[in-house]
């Protein structure tokens, strides 16, 4: 399989680490899907958001730009909590990743702080403003952008110019600042030049990026983005990730991203994890990925390097540091061959 030759070929480099290869192998882990490829990548920005890291924390401001406090939330007047007592703070700039297995209140949380659900209990304000004051709705909106998980229902016009002025048209900007506008968009989702195609004529990563640009187009401080690479193939996947990292890096837009796959959220700067409706866990992800049990009890599925880890210390070899992604996995089997 692919994501067995990937691996071999990254441990090839360095003989003596075919034996841990077969080891590995030998250990019977399942390759569920194609890790390689995500997997690659994942490294790769795993390698460069270390790098970044003394910059990421000057970019994320001491200012919040979302304030949740004590809310709680039930769909019918009787029904159970779907959020219960929630206190979240995100600060501008930040990237916040959402993890927690399903019905466990994410897209609940991601309505409210956009003002489509409004708090039973507590409050959500998003800068000077508060969902619960009916005027405040309107900016509320604007500022904290939504995309969600399908590609073809978020599409809403004709074409992608049509698409992306769709929330200026409401808006009443003018015409001339509406032309400026989606092409500033399109350009900076990497899709200037497709300006007249129509959603069929376009792959699910870039509908997603119309999606984005349509976001974007509305000057936003907050986008959240609820599963929205989960229906994409790795490639479409790849090119909303990078586009989410250049405009939370670059432009300094606060990204709350909702997510199963906890090698996105990796990338993060903070993530939590959800469960029945109340914040179970919350840190950076190397922090919260110390912690396995507590993942798989909140029914998530451990990133692939770190599940192989877990079966490797199962089968007697620990490895001593926590390993997110192939590449320090590999590097975590070499340097534990090298002291044997
Ligand atoms: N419109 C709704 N009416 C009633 N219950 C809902 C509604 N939407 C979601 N729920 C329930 O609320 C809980 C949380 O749902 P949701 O926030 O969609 O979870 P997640 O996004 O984490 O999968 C689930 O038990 C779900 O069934
Ligand atoms: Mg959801």
């Amino acid at each position: 399989m692919f994501g067995d030759n990937l691996f071999l070929a990254l441990v090839a480099p360095k003989t003596g680490a075919h034996a841990l290869f077969l080891h590995v192998k030998k250990l019977n882990i399942g390759y569920g899907r194609n890790y390689g490829q995500n997997n690659e990548d994942t490294g790769r920005a795993m390698v460069r958001t270390i790098a970044e890291k003394r910059g990421v924390e000057r970019r994320i401001a001491m200012t919040d730009i979302i304030n949740v406090t004590n809310v709680s939330f039930r769909y019918e007047d009787n029904g159970p909590n779907r959020l219960s007592d929630m206190n979240l703070t995100i600060k501008q700039g930040e990237w916040l990743a959402v993890a927690g297995h399903n019905g466990s209140g994410k897209s609940t949380l991601a309505k409210l702080l956009n003002g489509l659900l409004i708090p039973d209990a507590g409050a959500i304000e998003i800068g000077p403003f508060q969902t619960s004051r009916e005027n405040d709705l309107w900016e509320i909106r604007r500022r904290v952008g939504m995309v969600f998980q399908n590609p073809d229902n978020q599409f809403v016009g004709t074409t992608v110019k049509d698409d992306v002025a769709f929330g200026l048209e409401n808006n009443g900007v003018p015409r001339e600042e509406m032309i400026r506008r989606i092409e500033e968009s399109l350009s900076r989702v990497q899709m200037l030049g497709y300006e007249d195609q129509e959603p069929h004529q376009l792959s699910g990563g870039q509908k997603q990026r119309i999606a984005i640009a349509g976001v974007l187009a509305q000057k936003p401080s907050v986008i959240i983005l609820d599963e929205a690479t989960s229906m994409l193939d790795p490639r479409g996947r790849k090119e909303v990730l990078k586009t989410i990292q250049e405009l939370n890096k670059q432009d300094g837009i606060t990204v709350l991203s909702i997510t199963h796959d906890l090698e996105e959220a990796i990338q993060s700067d903070r993530m939590i994890v959800m469960k029945q409706g109340r914040i179970v866990q919350s840190g950076p992800p190397r922090e919260v990925f110390q912690h396995p049990e507590l993942l798989r009890d909140a029914g998530l599925e451990l990133p692939f390097a770190l599940s192989i880890q877990e079966k490797l210390k199962e089968a007697g070899y620990e490895l001593n540091v926590p390993t997110l992604t192939q590449t320090e996995l590999v590097e975590a089997l070499w340097n534990y061959r090298q002291s044997k």
